[in-house]
C-alpha cells in the first residue's frame, strides 16, 4: 500500500531538503555551539514592549482579527511609511501577514502564473525560488557581481516580455550589502522599459541600514503601480518568533493578493497585532540601526586580530567572514567543522546561490547579546 502511494506521489519540490538554517541550528544544539547561524536575536524585549504585552493580555484581543489586519496597526504602518519613507499610502494598500515569508509566498501565488519568468538576485533568501516553482513559474537567477553589487547589465539582458516579476532584497541577506540610491535609480531606469514586470521588494532589514542612503523602493514614483514591498516586525522589533509582517501594494494588486491570503491564513495573530500597534506609537525606529551598529562595531573589533577577513557590512545584522587564509575547504564543510570543533555555528553562503560559488565565506549573525558575541569571537580567535 505504502509503495503504491509513493509511486503516485510526485514531489512538487523534488530537489528540496531541510533548509540550511534548520540544519545548522540542529548541529549547533547537538554540539552545544554558540549559534550565530540563524538570524534571530537572543536579547530580551524592550521593557516598554513587555509592559504593553502585559496590559493587552486582558483585553478582548484573542479572537480572529479582520482579514486585512487590524485597522489600528495598518494605520500605524501608514504613518511609519509616511514618516520614514515619505510615501503616502492608504490603509487599503497595506495587508498584515504572518511574517514576511507568508507575504512573499502569497504575493507570488496571487500574481505569478505558469511559465512566467521571475528574476531572483543571487545570493537569495531561500523562500523565493520554491514559491515561484510551486506556481509553475521559471526562476531566472542573476548573481550579484564580485563586489556584491547589482549586475545591472545581466539584469537588463534577462528582462523580456515574459518577465512577470523581479525580486529584490535590500538591505541584502546574506551579504550585508546595501544597494544605494545610484544603483537603484539605474535599476528603475531599466525597469521603466518593462512596464509589465512587477517588483517585489523584500525590505525586511529596512531599519538596519548603516549608510545614509535611502534604500526603499517606495521612493520611486514610476514603480508605484506595480510595486509590492514586504516588511517583517520579526526583524524590526526583534520578535522573529511571532511571525508578523506586512506587505504594501497598489489596490489592483492587493485585491488579488488578499484573495489568496483569505484562504491561506485569513487572520493574523490578533494579540500580537494589537501590541505591535501600541508599541509603534512609542518606539523610536532610529534606535534600531544604532543598536545594531554598536553590535557590528563590537564584533568587528573582537575579530580584528583573528585570521578571518571581514567583508564590508552596510546593513542587516549579518557579517560575512572570509576564511581563505585558514582553510581551502568548501564552505559547507568548513562551517560544519567550525560548529563541531570550535563551537561556533555559522551559515555557509554558497547555499544561497544557484550557480557555483567557490569563495570561502561564512555568514555570522550579530543580533546577539554582547556576552554571546564576545564568547563566540574568543573561540574564533583561537583558530
Ligand atoms: C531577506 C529575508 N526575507 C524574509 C525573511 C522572513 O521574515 P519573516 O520571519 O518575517 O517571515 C527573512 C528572514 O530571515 C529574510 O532574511
Amino acid at each position: 500500500m505504502q509503495e503504491i502511494f509513493e509511486s503516485k506521489l510526485q514531489s512538487k519540490l523534488p530537489n528540496l531538503g531541510t533548509t540550511i538554517f534548520t540544519t545548522m541550528s540542529a548541529l549547533s544544539n547537538e554540539h552545544k555551539a554558540i549559534n550565530l547561524s540563524q538570524g534571530f536575536p537572543d536579547f530580551p524585549l524592550d521593557t516598554q514592549f513587555e509592559d504593553i504585552l502585559k496590559q493587552n493580555l486582558s483585553k478582548n484581543v484573542h479572537q480572529y482579527a479582520p482579514m486585512m489586519g487590524l485597522p489600528k496597526l495598518r494605520d500605524a504602518i501608514q504613518k511609519l511609511i509616511s514618516r520614514e519613507h515619505n510615501r503616502q499610502l492608504s490603509i487599503d494598500e497595506i495587508l498584515i501577514t504572518s511574517g514576511a515569508t507568508q507575504a512573499i509566498f502569497t504575493a507570488i501565488q496571487a500574481l505569478v502564473n505558469k511559465d512566467d519568468e521571475v528574476i531572483i538576485i543571487d545570493p537569495a533568501y531561500d523562500c523565493y525560488a520554491p514559491a515561484v516553482k510551486l506556481v509553475g513559474g521559471k526562476c531566472v537567477h542573476i548573481p550579484l557581481n564580485q563586489k556584491f553589487e547589482l549586475d545591472l547589465e545581466r539584469i537588463k539582458s534577462a528582462l523580456n516580455d515574459n518577465t512577470r516579476m523581479l525580486i529584490l532584497n535590500n538591505p541584502h541577506n546574506p551579504t550585508g550589502a546595501v544597494f544605494g540610491k545610484d544603483q537603484l535609480k539605474k535599476l528603475v531606469g531599466i525597469l521603466n522599459q518593462f512596464p509589465n514586470c512587477l517588483v517585489l521588494s523584500d525590505e525586511v532589514y529596512e531599519f538596519i541600514n548603516f549608510t545614509n542612503e535611502a534604500i526603499t523602493m517606495h521612493q520611486f514614483e514610476s514603480l508605484q503601480n506595480r510595486l509590492i514591498t514586504v516588511s517583517s516586525f520579526g526583524k524590526t522589533l526583534h520578535v522573529t518568533g511571532w511571525k508578523v509582517g506586512y506587505l504594501t501594494a497598489p489596490k489592483h494588486l492587493i485585491s488579488e493578493i488578499a484573495k489568496v491570503h483569505q484562504y491561506l491564513v485569513f487572520s493574523v495573530n490578533h494579540y500580537a497585532q494589537e501590541s505591535i500597534a501600541d508599541y509603534l506609537n512609542i518606539v523610536d525606529i532610529d534606535t534600531i540601526s544604532r543598536m545594531y551598529n554598536q553590535k557590528r562595531t563590537l564584533l568587528q573589533g573582537l575579530l580584528e586580530n583573528s585570521r578571518f577577513n571581514l567583508l564590508p557590512c552596510s546593513g542587516t545584522y549579518f557579517q560575512l567572514i572570509d576564511y581563505s587564509d585558514i582553510s581551502q575547504e568548501k564552505d559547507v564543510d568548513f562551517a560544519i567543522w567550525l560548529t563541531k570543533e570550535i563551537g561556533v555555528a555559522t551559515i555557509p553562503i554558497s547555499v544561497f546561490f544557484k550557480e557555483e560559488f567557490s569563495q570561502k565565506v561564512l555568514r555570522l549573525c550579530f543580533a546577539k547579546s554582547e556576552e554571546t558575541l564576545t564568547q563566540a569571537a574568543q573561540r574564533l580567535c583561537q583558530i
